[in-house]
């Protein structure tokens, strides 16, 4: 590879990896902004810079998703001040909230004066927030289990580690328990709940509620399987106890 070569690969890679972690290229930060109506006026190209760095990591966007970019995929097209994409606004709206919130609301709710949120304390990562639960079960409803269970899989694998979800057994045991509150998603709550034993075979709750839904479709054999199954990886799990009592008795 050519000198020249190696740089301009080098700075593609070094423009990606900016795009990735949402950081300012310097073009911008030189500019002087002219269209701030919630930051200060008078805020550092350092410190705009800063800021927006922060709103792009805790959504986990890029800078284009809040700004308009003239020729798709060209970086360099993005009109910084353009307010044409509503997510801008729906930006600054939040961060009137925000700093509503922590000036006076939170820190007298909390009883301490520096309590505060920022946009990752809600945010962790996505643009809408939302729960690991919440998304399966919406996700059951409308499409059915198969569905929610390649989401599980593919949320897993992008956000695992990240903090954006919580992937401990909790998670697909809310979501399989509140699935077999209805009869006409009973079916769907137990291929949740496999899935819990399967991504978390260590798990004695992960058989418990296999048994509980196993319970709940009347198959008093499989169900008393799954008790003994959770008891062998937790003789002490209280509840798989209980379950195995009523199911004994
Ligand atoms: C979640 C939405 C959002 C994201 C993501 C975002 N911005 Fe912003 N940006 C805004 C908002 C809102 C303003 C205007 C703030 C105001 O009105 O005070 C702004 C203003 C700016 C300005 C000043 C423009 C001007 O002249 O008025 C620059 C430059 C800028 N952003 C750069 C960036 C860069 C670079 C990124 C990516 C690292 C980024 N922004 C990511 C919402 C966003
Ligand atoms: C108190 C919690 C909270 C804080 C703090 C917060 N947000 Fe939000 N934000 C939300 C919720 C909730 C939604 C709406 C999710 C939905 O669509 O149901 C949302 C939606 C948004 C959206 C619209 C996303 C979309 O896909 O339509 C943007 C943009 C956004 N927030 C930016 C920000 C920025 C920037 C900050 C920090 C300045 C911030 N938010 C701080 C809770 C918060």
């Amino acid at each position: 590879m050519t000198i020249r070569s190696t740089a301009r690969v080098a700075a593609a890679a070094a423009l990606a990896l900016s795009l990735a972690a949402g950081v300012m290229p310097a073009r911008a930060a030189d500019e002087r902004a002219v269209n701030l109506k919630v930051l200060p006026k008078d805020i550092s190209g350092n410190d705009l810079h800063e800021v927006m760095n922060g709103w792009s990591q805790a959504l986990g966007v890029r800078c284009d998703f809040c700004h308009e970019m003239k020729t798709p995929g060209d970086f360099r097209s993005i009109d910084w001040p353009s307010d044409k994409i509503g997510h801008k606004e729906v930006a600054r709206r939040m961060y009137t909230m925000m700093t509503g919130l922590n000036a006076t609301t939170l820190p007298k709710a909390a009883g301490e004066p520096d309590a505060a949120v920022s946009c990752v304390t809600c945010h962790r990562g996505l643009p809408s927030p939302t729960t690991l639960d919440r998304v399966l079960v919406d996700l059951t409803r409308e499409k059915g289990a198969d569905a929610a269970v390649g989401k599980y899989k593919e949320l897993r694998e992008r956000y695992y580690g990240s903090g954006t979800f919580d992937f401990t057994p909790r998670s697909l045991q809310s979501v399989a328990l509140t699935l077999a509150d209805d009869k006409a998603t009973l079916d769907a709550a137990l291929v949740i709940a496999k899935l819990n034993v399967e991504q978390n075979p260590t798990a004695a709750s992960a058989q418990v509620v296999v048994a509980q839904v196993l319970e709940l479709k009347q198959d008093k054999v499989g169900a008393l399987a799954a008790v003994e199954a959770a008891l062998k990886l937790d003789p002490k799990d209280r509840h798989a106890q209980r379950l195995k009592q009523q199911l004994t008795q």
